[in-house]
């Protein structure tokens, strides 16, 4: 996936190591020295909680966030310069060539934030660890698990591409041939692993028209259907070849 990060984007990320680092202390560091009590000292007055323990809550702007930190002896602590929470990010996410604003978890995958924030049911979910392929999806041409990647790094100009994005509509002869051809095939039964198979078939035929037994193989090694519909998979891969090419 290539990186495009900006310098103000670079920023960002430094802002984000930098609630975990002030200067050469660390935020452990600073938790051990201060010690318990002092932390709980700190707590009082206001302030501190904040940086011992960010919520993933709804981002707003608080008085712990801009009000006086409590110095303890010749430590400094950096003040949060976001309106949002250390945990949370802004990121607009390019969906099938629309764009989201959205608040998101740094710590919520693509697929949560499609599925939770965004309500677009284009992918499905397996086994939520990058095993099955259920969940794939398009990266400026890649295909990739949804499920492992993380929403807030992809704000940057990242195309993600779905099964929605690839067809005009949902009947039959508006379907992209790819998914067109699954159909035609039969190449499913549940369908849970389906549109992640459409899509590595997708990212293969764009890539190469005419792939042998081998490159299917291989494009296909993420992808695993617990139905074992392999063999009307791979008809369903060499008719979408055939359609692609007519196409072209
Ligand atoms: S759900 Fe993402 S790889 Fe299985
Ligand atoms: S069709 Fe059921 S998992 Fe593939």
């Amino acid at each position: 996936m290539a990186d495009e990060t900006t310098p103000e984007q670079k920023r960002e990320d430094e802002e984000l190591e930098s609630q975990e680092t002030s200067g050469s202390v660390t935020r452990r560091q600073f938790l051990i020295g201060a010690g318990v009590g002092a932390v709980v000292g700190a707590a009082g007055v206001g302030g501190v909680l904040a940086f011992a323990k960010p919520t993933p809550a709804t981002p707003q702007v608080t008085q712990a966030q801009t009000a006086p930190i409590p110095q303890t002896g010749q430590q400094q602590i950096v003040p949060i310069v976001s309106d949002l929470p250390a945990t949370m990010r802004r990121v607009t996410l390019d969906i099938d060539n629309k764009k989201y604003d959205v608040i998101v978890d740094v710590r919520m995958s693509l697929w949560e934030v499609m599925t939770y924030h965004l309500g677009l049911a284009s992918s499905n979910l397996g086994c939520d660890r990058a095993q099955c392929g259920a969940c794939t999806i398009l990266v400026d041409g890649r295909a990739m698990n949804g499920c492992t990647l993380l929403a807030a790094r992809l704000g940057r100009g990242q195309k993600i591409v779905t099964v929605d994005g690839i067809s005009k509509g949902a009947q039959l002869d508006q379907l992209h041939p790819v998914a067109q051809a699954f159909h035609q095939e039969g190449g499913y039964q549940c369908g849970i692993c389906t549109r992640g198979f459409i899509m590595s078939t997708y990212a293969l035929l764009s890539k190469n028209p005419n792939p042998t037994e081998d490159d299917v193989r291989e494009a296909l090694a993420g992808n695993i259907c617990r139905c074992s519909e392999y063999p009307k998979i791979y008809e369903s891969v060499f008719l979408a070849a055939e359609k692609m090419r007519k196409k072209a």
